[in-house]
């Protein structure tokens, strides 16, 4: 069904929530099971501690609770929300996608849940998604999660210490609502660069290998994710000052209208020369990266949940979401709050 795009609609962040499982995971504790250090991690990526599932549990087991308090404080049930959009790269399975595992187990009506997989930038790619069809009229209350098991995908010797030393476990919700008033998300920018596709990603399993999967892509350990860190360090201290005043200049407004940037917690170093490089103090880019590391598309959603709570958003403030992962993708939203 299609609908003439009505005037004046915006679409605007209604409740937000967000999870982490029980399980903290020291720096410590990686370094009892391969070579690395305290010192090495904290000095290269600023994560101190990191939240990993228990056995069983999957990226919907996260959601759910982050659903719950985004719903909660959206003041909505779950029979007001019109469409799920689930942001993972990490999905309880390979197939069907995790939105519909969590239309199921809250019990929404049938109505249409998406996956998508734009990995550390899923979210700010959802939350574009989302603002089309409020815009549009057709629908009035999306949500919008990212969520993310990182632990269970990861290399925890030493050949894969470079990769699984970053990332953590974690989801993050949003309610997206309409609104005639002149505020919400402002813009969104989305950008990918495929060449860089085997920078950052995970071979197996392939629908070019037959089967997909084998013993020889286990044993390879085809199913790990590999990263080249250096290309990716270049890359998203690029994208990120990048995306960011693209969102910026198509506002109308400079760098110090924004109150808060809420970047993607890929690591500390990237989030402090994207800092340096926009000239901009530290206290106005959010990060959380000490306590959770890297949960890739759950990242900006926790990271948005928390600067909420501690009072670091007001209304009527300028706030810019910006994201760069594996693709190489990029993208950006400018909301005013
Ligand atoms: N513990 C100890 N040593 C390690 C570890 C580890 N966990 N991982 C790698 N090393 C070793 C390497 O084997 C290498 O050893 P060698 O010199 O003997 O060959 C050495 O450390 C590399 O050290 P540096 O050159 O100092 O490493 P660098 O400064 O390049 O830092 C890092 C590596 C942290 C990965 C960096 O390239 C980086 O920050 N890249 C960005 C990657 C990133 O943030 N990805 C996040 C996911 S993508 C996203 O979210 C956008």
């Amino acid at each position: 069904m299609t609908r003439a795009c009505p005037e004046g609609i915006h679409s605007y962040i209604s409740g937000i929530g967000f999870h982490v499982p029980e399980k903290v995971v020291t720096n410590d504790d990686l370094a009892a099971i391969m070579d690395t250090s305290d010192e090495w991690i904290r000095a290269r990526t600023g994560i101190r501690t990191r939240r990993f599932v228990a056995d069983g549990e999957g990226t919907t087991d996260l959601a759910v609770p982050a659903v719950e308090q985004a719903l909660k404080s959206a003041l909505l049930a779950v029979d007001d929300i019109d469409l799920i959009i689930f942001a993972t790269c990490t999905p309880d399975y390979y197939l069907p996608g995790s939105g519909c595992l969590l239309q199921d187990r809250m019990g929404f009506r049938e109505i249409g849940a998406l996956d998508i997989r734009v990995q550390c930038s899923g979210f700010v790619y959802g939350l574009s998604i989302a603002d089309q069809y409020i815009k549009t009229g057709m629908y009035r209350n999306i949500l919008l999660i990212g969520a993310e098991v990182q632990s269970t995908g990861m290399n925890f010797s030493d050949e894969g210490r470079d990769v699984s030393v970053l990332f953590g476990d974690g989801a993050g919700a949003v309610v997206v609502s309409a609104t005639d008033e002149d505020r919400g998300i402002m813009s969104t920018h989305l950008h990918s660069e495929g060449k860089y596709a085997r920078e950052l990603w995970v071979e197996s399993p392939s629908t070019r290998h037959n089967p997909t999967i084998s013993v020889a892509d286990l044993e390879a350990g085809r199913h790990r994710p590999k990263m080249n860190g250096r290309e990716v360090f270049r890359h998203a201290v690029m994208r990120f000052p990048q995306s960011i005043m693209e969102a910026v200049e198509a506002n109308n407004l400079t760098l110090e209208d924004v109150s808060l940037i809420v970047p993607h917690q890929a690591n500390l170093r990237i989030t402090r020369e994207v800092a340096r490089r926009l000239k901009v103090p530290e206290e106005r880019v959010y990060s959380n990266i000490e306590r959770y590391g890297n949960t890739t598309a759950a990242s900006i959603p926790i990271a948005l949940a928390e600067a909420v709570s501690e009072g670091r958003v007001q209304p009527e403030d300028h706030v810019v979401l910006v994201a760069f992962g594996s693709g190489f993708t990029w993208a950006s939203a400018l909301i005013k709050w």
